[in-house]
């Protein structure tokens, strides 16, 4: 029999997917998560994420022991027996910047062959006969309406706002913070094809958050937009500091974070997402910065700060590779340390890491390369870096031993708790290139490091 709670279904289960799915499971509503991968099945119904993220474990651990949350193989089973489905599977890159929707397509037609027997016979599907499908994944604008809504409606042979709901919610967020970012977000954005459909995800997200939390309600076209508006944004930020991080390097007595700290206190501006370092990395900022581009070029629109965000980018992790070569005069047979490989702390992930560009300039330069990451050296070694000349050491200190520099990739905790000393006793030579802007340059000098920071001379 239905329960008055609804039941979710959550298609995907990458850290957007699991994390939502724990959350909500959390709150009390009966979850399903759907993966196409086996192993991942088997790995959280044993209580665990089968990625890290950060203080994730605990919460899958709970929900799945205490039976709020399973995991099945293959997607019909978990879209039968639900009221709510989130689509939040990948859309990678395609080699011309767009996205590719093969994933996303696959769901939709499972959920076409779910609405159908849902809707003509609800007793097999356990009383959950009207749906509400909810597109989570980042999708360029129309994708809800013109991709997903008719393949449902086809393969169904039902009507999107009469026998089935159809939403667009864009995901906010960070990997590495998507637990803090689930339980507390700034705010949720709705899509709605139709008023329904708005009002049940809006009563749902109000039932797991409460009055605190601001909902927006709006088309799902402009929902669609506001997420690929915002990483835009997010990463221009980043890029402009960048920049400024540069020109700060030519004149004596600049310091880029106390410039940027200036700036972020005006509340127009606001202080987030201003640290200048080595460039922005992840499956996130480079994937939808080029989407966007290329989803405005195929309507004759020029992006011309998009396409400077993405240049600037580019050329962020060359330059902290040319401050070593500066520094050492070479870098031929040097033996450089590289203090961080995930594209930020608190997660593995490697994509796009502008560690990985530093270290393939490094090894094209002939230096030699020996890199420490807490967590991501097994997927560096295995994919990322795989077949490449690179040293992986058991720690930072066995890292730095020898060293004739050391650049700091990542800002994990672990590293700012280096102390001069420590790079002064193991380094052959201690320098260090700050790519993350993590340690006190003045601290270093007086403890005979010389530590080069970006954005400061
Ligand atoms: C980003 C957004 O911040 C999330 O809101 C969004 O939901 C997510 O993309 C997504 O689209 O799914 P994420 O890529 O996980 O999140 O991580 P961020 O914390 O945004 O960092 C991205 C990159 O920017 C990292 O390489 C980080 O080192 C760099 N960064 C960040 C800077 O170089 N400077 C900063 O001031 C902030």
């Amino acid at each position: 029999m239905k329960s008055a709670k609804k039941s979710v279904c959550i298609a995907g289960t990458g850290y957007v997917g699991l994390v939502a799915g724990s959350f909500f499971a959390d709150k009390g509503f009966k979850v399903v998560c759907s993966t196409l991968d086996e192993h991942k099945v088997d790995i959280i119904n044993s209580g665990k994420a089968p990625f890290y993220e950060k203080d994730l474990d605990p919460i899958v651990e709970k929900v799945v022991r205490s039976g709020m949350m399973r995991a099945v193989r293959g997607r019909i089973e978990a879209i039968r027996g639900s009221d709510l489905i989130f689509i939040s599977v990948g859309t990678p890159s395609l080699p011309d910047g767009s996205c590719d929707l093969s994933f996303i397509k696959g769901v939709a037609e499972e959920i076409g062959k779910g609405v159908k027997e849902c809707c003509d016979s609800p007793g097999v599907c356990g009383g959950h006969g009207y749906k509400v499908v909810v597109v989570r994944s980042t999708v360029i604008p129309g994708t809800t309406r013109n991709v997903v809504l008719p393949i449902i409606e086809k393969l169904s042979g039902k009507k999107a706002g009469k026998d089935f709901g159809i939403c667009m919610s864009p995901e906010f967020l960070r990997q590495g913070d998507a637990v803090q970012d689930t339980y507390i977000p700034d705010r949720l954005v709705i899509g709605e094809h139709d008023e329904k459909s708005g009002e049940e995800l809006l009563k749902f997200y109000r039932e797991c958050y409460g009055k605190k939390v601001p909902i927006l309600r709006m088309s799902m076209e402009s929902a669609e937009l506001v997420k690929y508006a915002s990483n835009s944004l997010l990463a221009t930020k980043i890029s402009f500091t960048n920049e400024i991080a540069n020109i700060a390097e030519k004149i004596e007595g600049i310091d880029v974070t106390e410039v940027m700290k200036g700036v972020g206190l005006d509340s127009r501006i606001g202080p987030k997402f201003l640290n200048a370092g080595a460039g922005f990395g992840g499956s996130c900022f480079p994937k939808d910065v080029k989407a966007l581009m290329s989803f405005a070029k195929e309507r004759g629109c020029e992006t011309k700060i998009l396409s400077s965000v993405m240049e600037v980018n580019a050329e962020q992790a060359r330059h902290t590779v040319d401050l070593v070569e500066r520094e050492l005069g070479g870098l031929s047979g040097k033996t450089i340390a590289m203090l961080g490989l995930s594209f930020k702390p608190d997660t593995d992930d490697m994509r796009e890491a502008p560690s990985v560009k530093m270290i393939t300039r490094l090894l094209e330069a002939k230096a030699k390369v020996k890199a420490y990451d807490p967590v991501s050296m097994k997927s560096a070694e295995e994919y990322w870096l795989k077949g490449k000349n690179v040293e992986y050491a058991k720690s930072a200190e066995e890292a730095l031993k020898g060293a004739d520099a050391v650049i700091i990739a990542t800002e994990w905790p672990v590293f700012k708790e280096i102390k001069p000393e420590t790079f002064r006793k193991l380094m052959k030579n201690p320098l260090v290139i700050d790519g993350r802007r993590i340690y006190d340059t003045k601290e270093f000098s007086n403890g005979g490091v010389k530590c080069v920071g970006i954005g400061r001379k």
